[in-house]
């Protein structure tokens, strides 16, 4: 059985995994919200020399808790895109380096498969044809999923990622970053129906999207708003639930609608904004009206981490998906 050690390091997030075939050994994510939470959003020398910082200390942790040594890894993988240049250098140099060193083979994986996949895991390297809504950070995609490497993409979003308008939405209010699980938090106790806010490309005729009208009805809102109203008890609130349950409607009705058009029986959803659980809770009650079965990405692979790169690693390499340490970064790599 093969023992496959990843790494992560496609934004700000410093992670490695041990695989040995579907047994996840070890899964280490050093995150570096706090360094650049100051900032607003991530500053890419920040993040590459945090990457080299936390690096060698991770690889130590992930080793001890797999109980192994570099000896017995069989295979090094790590993210070649997409992401930032500078951050993607430091995971694919440090794997290039110990596949070289240790005469092993090493895999170049593409992020985006990583979150595509993730909900398969620790199912035994089956993957069931489905439709699946991929969204992060920097990414909104509805992809139809027939095998590992068999990928059509059905559609996207035109500007912001839906990760990206939580994030910008979060900034205008003031709230902290990374702004998803923030806005997530304040919705909660919001009054979803209390602002009505454009949902977009609802009815495009195809399977993309767009948040930047969205984003832009919450800013002239927010414009509109006195600033008695703003700072009121519960308004910040309701603009978070207001925006989230019109973001969720589109995101959920468009994956329905694409599913349906595929003819597949299985929806399944990834990326970081899968971490809300007001997204997982709507889309898997539209599947089940809909008569389609759902599958999340378990919630400690939704955001960022090396344990997909690594799971997916296993996969291509099972089915003798190969590639070299020639391969180069690519921070605009898309999913095919
Ligand atoms: O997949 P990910 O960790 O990184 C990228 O590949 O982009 O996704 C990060 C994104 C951020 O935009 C973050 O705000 C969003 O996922 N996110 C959430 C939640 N948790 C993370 N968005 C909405 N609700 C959440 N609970
Ligand atoms: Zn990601």
């Amino acid at each position: 059985m093969s023992t496959i050690l990843a790494w992560e390091t496609s934004c700000d997030e410093t992670a490695v995994a041990i695989m040995r075939g579907d047994e996840l050994l070890a899964s280490e994510v050093a995150s570096q919200t706090a360094l650049h939470e100051r900032y607003g959003g991530v500053v890419p020398e920040v993040a590459s020399r945090n990457h080299l910082l936390h690096a060698p200390r991770l690889l130590r942790s992930a080793l001890k808790s797999a109980g192994i040594s570099l000896a017995d890894v069989d295979c090094f993988a790590a993210t070649l895109g997409p992401g930032l240049a500078t951050s993607l250098m430091i995971g694919t140099s440090i794997a290039k380096g110990l596949a070289i060193a240790l005469r092993k083979p090493y895999l170049a994986i593409n992020h985006l498969e990583g979150h595509l996949l993730s909900p398969f895991f620790g199912l035994a390297g089956a993957i069931e044809s489905n439709v699946s809504l991929l969204v992060s950070g920097g990414h909104t995609l509805l992809v139809k999923v027939s095998d590992v490497n068999a990928y059509q993409v059905l559609g996207r979003t035109l500007d912001d990622a839906a990760g990206e308008a939580f994030d910008k939405v979060a900034k205008m209010l003031g709230l902290t970053y990374p702004g998803g699980p923030e806005i997530e938090r304040r919705a909660r106790v919001g009054n979803p129906r209390r602002f009505e806010f454009p949902r977009s490309m609802l009815d495009s005729g195809d399977h993309n999207f767009s948040f930047s009208g969205l984003k832009t009805a919450v800013r002239y809102l927010l414009a509109k708003l006195s600033e008695e109203e703003r700072r009121r008890e519960g308004t910040i609130g309701d603009v978070c639930a207001s925006f989230q349950r019109v973001a969720i409607d589109v995101l959920v009705r468009k994956t329905i609608t694409a599913a349906k058009a595929s003819h597949v029986e299985l929806v399944t959803l990834s990326g970081g904004v899968s971490c809300n659980t007001e997204l997982g809770t709507q889309l898997s009650a539209a599947c089940e009206h809909a008569g389609l079965r759902f599958r999340a990405a378990p919630k400690f692979l939704a955001t960022d981490n090396a344990a997909m790169i690594a799971f997916t690693a296993s996969l291509r390499s099972e089915r003798g998906l190969v590639s070299g340490v020639t391969e180069e970064i690519n921070p605009n790599l898309a999913l095919v």
